[in-house]
């Protein structure tokens, strides 16, 4: 029985379990052996396995997290890394992986592929900064969970007439930010791809004030940057030790904006840091339904053996695209989304 292994890395996201039940569930229709790899990567390196079968599937659908979970290793930064690997889908007589992930999980998978591995992506992430797809399993959730936050913010802000920030997830990318932004109604929103004056923050929270409005919900990404008077950047970028795909674990613009638009606006201001809120619980319809179909289609690229692949939505369809493209570069936020969001602001 030829066999399929699946993993999942990097942050969790809502809906990386329907992925997963899509993909037992066509194996099994395939008649492929499904073999999960605990912990991503480095579950690979260190041969931790769980076997699924069929009788999980119904389990699966509406359960948030990873059933699998996940980590952030890195094989190429361990010794040996990818030809462990290698020997291992080896040994254990692996057909095809299917490694469910954002840009770094992708990035690996598809230089195991340029190797010569049987390697298929699957996209994910609540940030939805991955290249060559539309959307990525999460965002939508992440988006909903952002959206409600803000709305629940909305009314104890109003009832103390505060400025309330709200931090939200987005190392590099202000589509989280920037879409709940819109969906919540928020007066501003800051994001990493277009930084914004803090003479312009004050103008818009005052402009709210002008025209009646007794408060205002600042809706900011983690990686945002405020440029301020004197035109320095102000963002929450530290001296943090990275991660082994060299990424800094961020948080802290919304303290740093609090503070600054106390002082500077006179008027009472609070920080909300949304946190991993935004990536626990259930996915929702929108999640559910994509993650199905990206897992379904993963498993005929498995079957027709087009190995360096990922399922992506492309025009509103589902398409296969290379790994190559999708990691190339980052999937930042576009000016006409952002744009959109603008019309709103103050
Ligand atoms: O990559 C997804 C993401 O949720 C980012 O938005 C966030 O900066 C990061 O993961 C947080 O990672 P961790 O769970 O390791 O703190």
């Amino acid at each position: 029985m030829p066999k399929v292994a699946v993993l999942t890395g990097g942050g969790d996201a809502p809906g990386l379990n329907a992925a997963i039940r899509a993909v037992i569930r066509c194996a099994s229709v395939e008649g492929y052996e499904v073999l999960g790899v605990r912990r991503g990567w480095k579950g690979l390196l260190n041969r931790e396995f769980q076997p699924l079968s069929l009788e999980r599937v119904d389990e699966l659908l509406y359960r948030g997290g990873t059933i699998l979970g996940s980590s952030r290793t890195n094989p190429y930064k361990e010794p040996n890394g990818a030809r462990t690997i290698r020997e291992t889908l080896s040994s254990e007589k692996i057909d095809a992986l299917v490694a469910i992930g954002g840009e770094d999980t992708l990035g690996v998978a598809a230089k195991l592929h340029a190797e010569g591995m049987p390697v298929v992506g699957i996209p994910k992430t609540i940030d939805n900064d991955l290249n060559a797809t539309q959307f990525t399993i999460g965002f939508a959730t992440a988006v909903d969970i952002v959206t409600e936050a803000i709305d629940r913010l909305r009314t104890t802000s109003e009832s103390h007439d505060r400025i309330m920030i709200v931090e939200i997830m987005g190392r590099h990318a202000g589509w989280l930010a920037t879409y709940a932004g819109l969906a919540g109604g928020a007066d501003a929103v800051l994001v990493p791809e277009f930084p914004m004056k803090l003479e312009e923050l004050i103008a818009i929270i005052q402009k709210c004030r002008a025209r009646g409005k007794n408060y205002s919900v600042i809706a900011v990404a983690e990686g945002a940057e405020v440029i301020d008077d004197r035109g320095k950047r102000l963002s929450s970028a530290s001296e943090q030790p990275v991660d082994a795909f060299g990424h800094v674990q961020l948080g802290g613009i919304g303290d740093l904006l609090k503070e600054i638009l106390k002082k500077k606006t006179g008027f009472d201001t609070r920080a909300t840091i949304l946190g991993h809120t935004q990536r626990g619980g259930s996915p929702c319809a929108a999640d559910r339904i994509l993650a199905t179909a990206y897992g379904v289609h993963a498993m005929q690229l498995v079957k027709k053996r087009e190995f360096g692949k990922m399922p992506a939505l492309v025009n509103g369809r589902i398409a296969s695209v290379p790994l190559n493209e999708a990691v190339a570069q980052l999937k930042t936020l576009t000016p006409d989304v952002y744009q959109l969001a603008q019309v709103f602001f103050g």
